[in-house]
């Protein structure tokens, strides 16, 4: 009952923000992502009856209380559908810096999941896997699949119609993500946290889930004929439509640090001259540029050219989970 598994984290074109219902953490709105092949989480798995209780090592150290409590919680689901009861002895790393702006938790959650599910001899479908994975933490239910990748609100009180699915075949089209690090302070406001912020005091909060479904079906349409410019200028409405939520919240919530904006400048500075690159920033202060792998040393040079800019991460479309080792 051992397994291992690596899983992909992702970027939203399309963000998720809001929540439906936290306790199943459905979403409000449905979101679109591109799974990233450069930054991955490994995980190891084993149930074992003769565990006394859960144990969690995260990139080689112990777990919090807190982690650790995150994670049984999420296990609990997948156990009591496999009918078992065993402790399980994880050990999860990752192989990017904290300090790349991405929560461990989409590629966390997900690598999780996938080897939960077959430790535990679970005969689950994508869509399976995916809700499951999203009631550890919703950006993780994209991560079940790779490339360009569709996640769905839904309507139902039970969460079943709340799940993630590819949207074209995950290599479908070569296109590049560079990440521009601009500070390794942790964020102060969780994307959990500003999400029920947003949903509770921003006055923009309604208008934001009445333009998602036009957003959703536009980007879609977009993915599916390789229309690179109405993708990148989508993805950074819609990321600047996200961050007006997060800034009209209550207190208001600034992601965003000096360089944050500097590069954003610098990213239309250099479509102005001719290169398609479009920016899209998640709840931190990275910058996060998109473009055509023909014009990546372009969008690399510009991001390391910033004052500030400590690290560029490339990433190019990623697959969906690989399943390692089994025992
Ligand atoms: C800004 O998936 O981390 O990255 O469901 O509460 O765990 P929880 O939130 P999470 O939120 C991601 C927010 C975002 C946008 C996105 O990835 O769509």
């Amino acid at each position: 009952m051992r397994t291992k598994v690596k899983a992909h984290t992702n970027i939203a074109l399309i963000k998720y923000w809001g929540k439906r219902d936290e306790r199943l953490n459905l979403p409000a709105v449905g979101s679109i992502s591109l799974t990233l092949d450069a930054l991955w989480t490994e995980t190891e798995i084993e149930f074992n009856v003769r565990f006394k209780t859960d144990r969690l090592i995260l990139n080689g150290q112990p777990a919090t209380e807190k982690e650790l409590r995150r994670t049984s919680k999420f296990l609990d689901l997948l156990r009591q559908r496999a009918g078992l009861s065993s402790p399980a002895l994880i050990s999860s790393k990752n192989n990017f810096p904290p300090a790349a702006g991405f929560g461990s938790s989409a590629s966390g959650f997900a690598a999780l999941t996938v080897a939960a599910a077959r430790a535990l001899k679970l005969e689950l479908s994508g869509r399976e896997l995916s809700i499951f994975a999203r009631q550890g933490s919703g950006s993780a239910a994209r991560s079940i699949f790779g490339g360009f990748v569709e996640m769905h609100a839904g309507r139902l009180a039970d969460g079943s119609d709340a799940f993630a699915e590819p949207i074209v075949p995950p290599d479908y089209w070569d296109v590049r993500l560079l990440i521009g690090v601009t500070s390794q302070v942790a964020k102060k406001v969780s994307s959990t946290a500003g999400m029920n912020l947003s949903k509770e005091t921003s006055p923009y909060y309604q208008a934001w889930i009445n333009a998602q479904p036009v957003d959703l079906k536009t980007m879609r349409r977009a993915i599916e004929q390789r229309d690179f410019e109405q993708i990148g200028q989508l993805a950074e409405h819609s990321c600047l439509k996200m961050h007006a939520l997060a800034l009209s919240s209550n207190p208001g919530i600034l992601y965003w640090n000096g360089v944050t904006v500097e590069a954003m400048h610098s990213v239309r500075d250099l479509r102005a001259s001719g290169t398609q690159a479009y920016f899209t920033i998640d709840a931190g202060p990275q910058i996060k540029a998109l473009c055509l792998p023909e014009d990546e040393p372009k969008v690399r040079a510009m991001l390391e050219s910033i004052p500030g800019i400590q690290q560029v991460i490339s990433c190019a479309p990623g697959p969906a989970p690989q399943i390692l080792e089994v025992e």
